[in-house]
């Protein structure tokens, strides 16, 4: 698997351009990219390249490797982001957050003009839902929300941090992963955890991405692009 997404983070790479401000995504697949991004600038074939993080993680590997990062709010508009999925459909709509950084991914994403997703080519699935749907959820009254995905048959779990302690996200809140098994709409679901108050944010990224780049087992890479 680890090739499949090797190829892609490292593809990912092709479309940095010098003097870009660039998102770094969180999990595995985006840690390819981070070092391949690492390599290209330490080689002196991109030079003058910002970068921001999606999460804690990403920040310290990219600045281990001596990737100039900034925070967030120091750069204006984000060139290109690069993330990992957890499920992508071919039409741009995916679950995000198995690492836990769903809410920094949206908003970094939403601040960019152009987003690619690195996948190995399991997470290209023909219906979301059969990876858990992460929620992030203030700490706050956090078992009154379990509850309410309880009872509307959600099979919600709390995001477990090691044996007994919660995982905290970046911004010091809970995940609660929704065990949907499929999800025929996501715009209706989105709606619907968006209206819950303690919602901070949730794993469907409707519509995201301009550009998925999949990688498979065999080292071969594949696009899938808007029309
Ligand atoms: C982190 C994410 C990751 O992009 C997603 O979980 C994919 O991770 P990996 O590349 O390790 O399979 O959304 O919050």
């Amino acid at each position: 698997m680890s090739l499949a997404k090797q190829v892609a983070g490292c593809k990912a790479v092709d479309y940095v351009e010098d003097g870009m401000i660039v998102g770094l995504g969180t999990g595995s697949t985006a840690n390819y990219f981070i070092d391949e991004l690492a390599s290209r600038i330490q080689s002196g074939q991109l030079k003058h390249i910002v970068a921001v993080a999606t999460s804690q993680a990403s920040f310290q590997r990219a600045r281990q490797l001596g990737i100039n990062v900034l925070p967030l709010d120091e750069v204006n508009s984000i060139d290109l982001l690069v993330d990992g999925a957890d499920e992508t459909l071919r039409t741009f709509t995916g679950i995000k957050g198995g690492g836990g950084a769903l809410l920094h991914e949206k908003i970094v994403a939403q601040n960019s003009l152009k987003v690619i997703w690195i996948v190995d080519e399991s997470k290209l699935v023909e219906q979301l839902g059969a990876f858990p749907l992460p929620v992030e959820v203030v700490q706050y009254g956090s078992w009154k929300l379990f509850r309410k995905f309880e009872n509307a048959q959600m099979k919600p779990q709390f995001r477990k941090s090691g044996r007994d302690s919660l995982f905290i996200t970046d911004s010091g809140n809970y995940i609660i992963d929704l065990n949907l098994g499929m999800i025929p709409s996501p715009d209706q679901v989105s709606f619907q955890l968006n209206n819950m108050v303690g919602v901070v944010e949730h794993g469907l990224f409707i519509n995201y991405p301009d550009l998925i780049i999949v990688g498979d087992n065999q080292g071969e890479v594949s696009l899938i692009e808007r029309d």
